[in-house]
């Protein structure tokens, strides 16, 4: 009996490691990313929200529940959320800690985004979709107190500003600012950018003291513990390169989910180290050259840079460019709609964050057309946009997610195969991954038309008489060169993102495509199949 009892609680435990999401399982993913507190009100009254003040504006974990059939009816399947932790409160002199990276408790949730229950609740209305839920962690800091520039250097600083659970000096470093000239150096003082402390002196962020060996059991039991009782499956771990790399595989270890780190930095050789002590990192190196490419005017960037950054990648990480976090738009950078609002630049420079090797990231708002530039302006609040779906980059990006989708169905090596490029200039870029080839330009909307040659092997497996371009769902002319190769022209600077129309469903239902209220067995099916799996390797 005890015997019995005691194999099924061991063979629960298993089931669950076994059903915890890892690599492989996001490589198929699209995440859709939210600043919960500017994501969606818990009963939209169109609160306003002014970005300028930096104060908390109301959205919630229950808002993000309701507004989750706008971001499946898109095509995404997982959902990055803001740090969930207890903050620090009141107003400091960057107001109040709505993005939530000021942690001050780590065993308690942030209130402004409501209960624990709540949180279980997203967690399940998400697998209840077959979605999943990332959730962003912050490990390197905590917040500043807000009521004074306390004077960090005295001990009994951190007794009085009880952050919890680390409430004593040594569970940080000891106060100084990371130094400037340790990131603009070419060669980086590691050490400073791990043990310094972030902030300023209004804002001083207390620096997580990760060499300590009892902060990092309590680190690793936390994340254990966070990720278990909501139901996590992916980490977005802020401010990654602040903390010692060997601090890291335990950690994730403990998570036992997928992790992706945030590496700011425009260097692949820099940022490639942690691709091997996480499964992997947001693509900063890609995103700087791929901004740059299009934000700069028509015919102004270089789409060479952003193949040549790609191909770094794909060359030094431990994955290649496979399931880095492949992102345009983010909490801490300008919109690219705050630079240029030439629609061919900005339906190019989206197209590409879905058709490279790694896994899509949408952050809020750059579906309904948002302009913010800088922190705190990119951080608008999303129920000001009405949630409308009729607009043309909310249908981009839901063709974007169905060519994705069906590329997989079309080619089960699809996710696997890395992107190459075929004859990449400053201004065009035909990006192969079969049986994908898209084409992007940043010659701008006003360029009547666009003309590339393409060598005869261009098509995997075809002869290109029967492409469709998945954005527009129109049959592509194919023109035959004398010389055996292909040329295909594109009007107004617009992408293309070229299949087969015999191997994919990539157009049909286009017309409706408002998500299924009733969606419980897309999840029923690859849990059963899943649980079978994991009961069979077990036994
Ligand atoms: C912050 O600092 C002030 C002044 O030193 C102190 O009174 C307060 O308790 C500290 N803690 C918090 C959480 O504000
Ligand atoms: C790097 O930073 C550390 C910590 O701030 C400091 O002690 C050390 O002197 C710095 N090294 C160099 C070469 O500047
Ligand atoms: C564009 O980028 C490529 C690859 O990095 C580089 O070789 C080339 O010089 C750049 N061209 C211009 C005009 O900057
Ligand atoms: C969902 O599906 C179940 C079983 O097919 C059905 O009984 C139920 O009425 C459906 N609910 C909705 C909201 O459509």
């Amino acid at each position: 009996m005890a015997l019995h009892s005691f194999s099924l609680i061991a063979l629960l435990l298993w089931a669950r490691t076994c059903l915890a999401a890892n690599l492989d399982d996001w490589k198929a993913k699209s995440i859709y990313q939210v600043v919960t507190d500017r994501f969606a009100l818990p009963s939209d009254n169109g609160a306003p929200c002014d970005t300028a003040m930096r104060r908390y504006c109301g959205g919630s974990w229950e808002g993000v529940i309701q507004k989750l059939d706008y971001i499946q009816g898109m095509g995404f399947d997982a959902v990055w959320i803001s740090p969930v932790v207890s903050n620090v409160e009141g107003q400091s002199a960057y107001g109040e800690a709505y993005h939530g990276y000021w942690p001050q408790d780590l065993n308690t949730v942030n209130k402004h985004f409501g209960s624990s229950d709540d949180l279980k609740r997203l967690s399940s209305a998400l697998h209840a979709r077959g979605m999943y839920l990332m959730v962003d962690i912050v490990v390197n800091h905590m917040g500043p107190n807000t009521s004074a520039a306390q004077d960090f250097t005295s001990s009994s600083a951190f007794a009085s500003y009880q952050p919890a659970p680390l409430s004593s000096a040594s569970s940080y470093h000891n106060f100084h600012f990371v130094s400037g000239t340790s990131y603009s150096s070419t060669t980086p003082n590691q050490t400073d950018i791990e043990q310094g402390w972030l902030g300023d002196t209004s804002a001083p962020l207390p620096d997580v003291n990760t060499e300590n060996p009892e902060v990092v059991t309590l680190m690793n039991t936390w994340i254990k513990n966070l990720v278990t009782e909501y139901g996590v499956d992916g980490l977005r771990i802020d401010t990654a390169k602040h903390v010692r790399k060997d601090f890291w595989p335990d950690f994730v270890a403990s998570a036992g989910v997928f992790s992706m780190g945030e590496v700011l930095s425009d260097d692949v050789g820099y940022a490639s180290p942690y691709t091997s002590v996480m499964d992997s990192i947001l693509d900063y190196p890609t995103y700087f050259a791929l901004f740059s490419a299009f934000s700069s005017g028509a015919g102004k960037g270089n789409l060479s840079a952003l193949a040549a950054a790609t191909s770094a990648s794909q060359r030094e990480y431990k994955h290649g460019a496979v399931a880095l976090g492949s992102f345009l738009e983010n909490q801490d950078q300008p919109r690219l709609q705050s630079k240029t609002q030439d629609m061919a630049l900005v339906m190019n420079a989206i197209a590409w964050t879905f058709v490279n090797d790694g896994i899509p990231i949408v952050y809020y708002g750059q579906e309904q057309g948002y302009t913010g530039s800088n922190d705190p302006d990119n951080r608008e609040a999303l129920w000001l946009s009405g949630y409308t779906t009729d607009k043309p980059l909310v249908k981009h990006i839901t063709s974007l997610n169905r060519a994705r989708k069906a590329a997989m169905s079309a080619n089960k090596d699809f996710l696997t195969t890395p992107v190459t490029f075929i004859t990449p200039n400053t201004n065009m870029l035909a990006v192969s991954k079969p049986p994908l080839l898209t084409l992007l330009t940043n010659a701008g909307s006003s360029t009547q038309e666009v003309s590339w040659t393409l060598p005869g092997n261009a098509f995997a497996g075809g002869d290109g008489s029967d492409l469709i371009d998945a954005l527009t769902c129109a049959k592509v002319n194919v023109v035959k060169t004398s010389s055996g190769g292909f040329s295909i022209r594109a009007k107004a600077g617009m992408p293309q993102v070229l299949m087969p129309a015999s191997n994919s469903n990539v157009c049909q239902g286009q017309q409706n495509s408002s998500p299924s209220q009733n969606t419980s067995h897309r999840w029923t099916m690859p849990l059963a199949f899943g649980l079978i799996a994991c009961l069979y390797s077990y036994i």
